[in-house]
């Protein structure tokens, strides 16, 4: 097991370390992941190292030691918010992210409900099948209930069976601006409308759309209301490291109103070590992101920020229409913005093969499910790629159309599996998901996924699955 060595390093010998490890990530410069990397080129990047190294060791704990973090947070919230038509009430904090602003307005929504909505003993909030994990994480980290509603065929949210849905338990209701899985933009409106109606809060998720469809809008495209212009919105979350591509660990949560907004708020005034207040969830807060953020958001403009997403939104497009010309695969539904998701329609395509075939060609795209599809979220960095994508992706089509062995083989291995599942005692199945288990912790993920993933759809209950990725994430954190 490591420990600390012994004696001092020299910074060349660990900076080569380093070098070596990164260079088995996965090749992000070339356009290769979707969704986790958002880049603008080198001449942006050094201007985020910039100004992140320039407030690498101050802390945002505590503003009145550093007044510069106050300006920047405040100015980053109240460009955010005005480029979200909120009016000078609307009040918000920086956090570390998308989750983490999640998390605060999930956690105000319950305090609030405590003071407004004494009937709601067992308070619950409702969202689309396609709303965030962030917000089940939510709910499970504050003691509430996460209800799930099915989705419409073109993947937005149910508005009927959400309104079906709300009862005296129900405190928030949320909609995204778009979605993650699809890339579609949630009914805000019609939904929105339903909370006022029941006097309840109402969330738009926008980590992902917060920073591009009012440009997309502004450029032309077809974008609904999402934000708070619609009068039932009480509070938005918006990631800056995303489409604001700003530097990791940025993102706004934002309230109608400064009342809202002292719910998420935390003071403790009997601790030894003095008054400790806190609005968010972090205690120490990294200065580099909030600065790094002020300064894109700044350097852009609205005139570069345009610029972004014209050139994001035709390489899109083309993208887009390059998917639905192979025969065989399409994109889902018809997204607002540039995240997608790729299904097939021919029953002799396997879409999880056809994402082990584009691994090959250092492509890596998450494998969702219901329906089975891939992600793509597309971002400047994909403009230049968009026809090379294209071509992996008709090739590694064409390539899963050829029958083989090794197919047919796994195609079985998942039937016999399916079928012993069913037949065999409880014991037995605990006993083949241990060693599958095992296999997946000591050797981390396999190289071709489609056979896991078709393994994994048998299962018998989902609690077996839940075990066995708790298992891979206590692999993930062993050493190699
Ligand atoms: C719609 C949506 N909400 C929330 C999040 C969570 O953001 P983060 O990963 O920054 O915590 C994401 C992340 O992709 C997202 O797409």
């Amino acid at each position: 097991m490591a420990q600390i060595p012994l004696k001092k390093g020299s910074k060349e010998e660990i900076l080569k370390e380093m070098r070596l490890a990164r260079d088995k990530d996965v090749k992000w410069e070339k356009g290769r992941a979707f969704g986790l990397i958002y880049h603008i080129n080198e001449e942006i990047d050094s201007l985020l190292q910039d100004a992140f190294t320039m407030f690498f060791s101050e802390n945002g704990l505590n503003p009145t030691a550093f007044p510069s973090l106050r300006k920047f947070e405040t100015e980053v919230v109240a460009m955010s918010a005005t480029l979200l038509h909120g009016d000078e009430n609307v009040a918000g904090n920086m956090t570390s992210g998308g989750t983490e602003s999640i998390l605060c307005a999930v956690k105000t929504a319950r305090d609030w409900a405590r003071d407004h909505l004494p009937k709601a003993t067992e308070p619950e909030i409702l969202l689309p099948r396609s709303g965030h994990p962030a917000f089940e994480k939510a709910a499970h980290y504050f003691g509430l209930k996460a209800v799930f509603i099915p989705v419409r065929d073109d993947l937005r949210a149910d508005v009927e069976a959400m309104r079906a849905a709300v009862n005296e338990n129900t405190i928030m209701m949320v909609g995204s601006a778009p979605a993650y899985p699809h890339g579609v933009v949630d009914p805000i409106r019609e939904l929105a409308e339903i909370a006022q109606e029941n006097e309840i809060l109402f969330h738009t998720d926008s980590c992902v759309g917060g920073f591009m469809l009012p440009f997309v809008k502004k450029l032309g495209y077809p974008v609904p209301d999402f934000d708070f212009n619609i009068p039932g919105v009480t509070s938005m979350s918006a990631d800056l490291h995303k489409f604001a591509y700003a530097a990791k660990g940025a993102s706004v949560v934002l309230y109608r109103t400064p009342e809202l907004r002292r719910y998420q708020m935390f003071v403790s005034i009997d601790w030894s070590g003095g008054i400790y207040p806190s609005p968010t969830i972090a205690g120490t807060r990294p200065a580099g992101p909030i600065a790094a953020a002020w300064a894109i958001l700044n350097y852009l403009g609205e005139e570069g920020y345009l610029e972004i997403t014209d050139t994001v939104m035709k390489a899109v497009k083309k993208m887009q229409a390059g998917v639905n010309a192979i025969e065989g695969v399409k994109v889902l539904s018809d997204p607002e913005m540039s995240v997608f998701a790729i299904a097939s329609d021919d029953s002799s395509i396997d879409i999880y093969e056809v994402a082990d075939e584009l691994h090959k060609y250092g492509w890596h795209l998450d494998r969702q499910h219901f329906p089975m599809c891939l992600h793509v979220t597309a971002n400047y960095i994909h403009a230049e790629v968009a026809d090379e994508f294209i071509a992996d992706l008709a090739k590694s089509v064409a390539e899963v159309r050829r029958p083989s062995i090794r197919k047919s083989a796994s195609k079985w291995l998942i039937a016999i599996t399916d079928f012993l599942f069913r037949i065999l005692p409880e014991n037995w199945v605990t006993w083949i998901m241990e060693k599958f288990s095992a296999l997946l912790g000591g050797g981390g993920l396999p190289e071709r996924m489609a056979p896991m993933y078709g393994l994994i759809g048998t299962l018998p209950n989902r609690g077996d699955l839940k075990e066995l990725v708790l298992d891979l994430l206590d692999g993930l954190t062993k050493e190699e």
